[in-house]
């Protein structure tokens, strides 16, 4: 699914480490998956992390801004929600059903995704529930790693298995995650480190992240195409920095 930078987190690590003698805030500022805000992500280290879409927002916010969570309560709801039966269509079903998922999964992803806003006591937890939904699905959809269409033979059908999230929430303390156009972002907050990895192309947002985007904002909007897809957006590079930081990486 998400294109991300884990196979280069060393070689940023080392450029971050040669270049930057001691810093304490790092901003990643289209943290996508949040794999390079993670590295840097310890207790001395506050980290910013941003990115527009909600599908990556929440688990930025789920992994780099819960600092108060109560993990067994976190694995007695997941328990619940693997443990639902799901016998019945519902919208996530009925538009990905037999296409990017078997019928089965498609049902319990519907079901789950339904009762996590029920079951959520505060918005971390939410956060943390969806997020593990997220990941759940990714490793159970009928694709070629992004969501642009389904393989023709269905055959990705193992069940569906949420996981409990395993993240240390004391390093999070000092974090802030943002949901925010970058190019408004970069004029509000400062940071000693300020990596930008912008998108490669506009595109990508339709056929990479539209459905995952449409599961975690849960408006069931209706769809469209072969590949069902609703959403449209576009992004520019950022075109100004009010501050100067001691590192910028692009
Ligand atoms: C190339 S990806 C980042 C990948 C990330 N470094 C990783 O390892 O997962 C670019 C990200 O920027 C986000 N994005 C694109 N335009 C944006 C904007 N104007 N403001 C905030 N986020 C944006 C996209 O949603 C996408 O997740």
């Amino acid at each position: 699914m998400w294109h991300n930078k884990y196979k280069l987190l060393g070689f940023i690590e080392d450029i971050v480490n040669e270049k930057c003698n001691g810093f304490s805030v790092f901003c990643d500022i289209f943290a996508g998956t949040g794999v390079v805000a993670e590295r840097f992500n310890e207790k001395n280290i506050k980290v910013i992390a941003n990115d527009f879409l909600d599908s990556n927002f929440i688990p930025l916010k789920a992994f780099l801004g819960t600092s108060k969570i109560n993990f067994e309560e976190i694995e007695h709801k997941i328990n619940l929600l693997n443990d639902l039966e799901a016998k019945d269509d519902n919208y996530f079903s009925e538009n990905f059903g037999n296409t990017y998922f078997t019928l089965e999964n498609a049902r319990k992803i519907g079901t789950i995704r339904e009762r996590i806003d029920e079951l959520s006591n505060d918005e971390n937890e939410k956060a943390v529930l969806i997020a593990s939904l997220l990941y759940a699905v990714d490793k159970v959809a009928n694709t070629v790693g992004h969501y642009d269409a389904f393989r023709k033979k269905l055959d990705t059908v193992q069940p569906l298995r949420l996981l409990v999230p395993d993240f240390e929430a004391e390093n999070n303390i000092n974090n802030e995650i943002y949901k925010e156009d970058a190019n408004q972002l970069i004029r509000k907050i400062n940071c000693d480190v300020l990596y930008i990895d912008p998108p490669y192309n506009s595109r990508q947002y339709s056929d990479a992240y539209h459905l995952l985007e449409n599961l975690a904002t849960w408006e069931k909007p209706i769809v469209h195409g072969k590949a069902k897809k609703w959403i449209v957006r576009t992004s520019k590079a950022i075109i100004a920095c009010n501050q100067r930081p001691k590192l910028l990486l692009i």
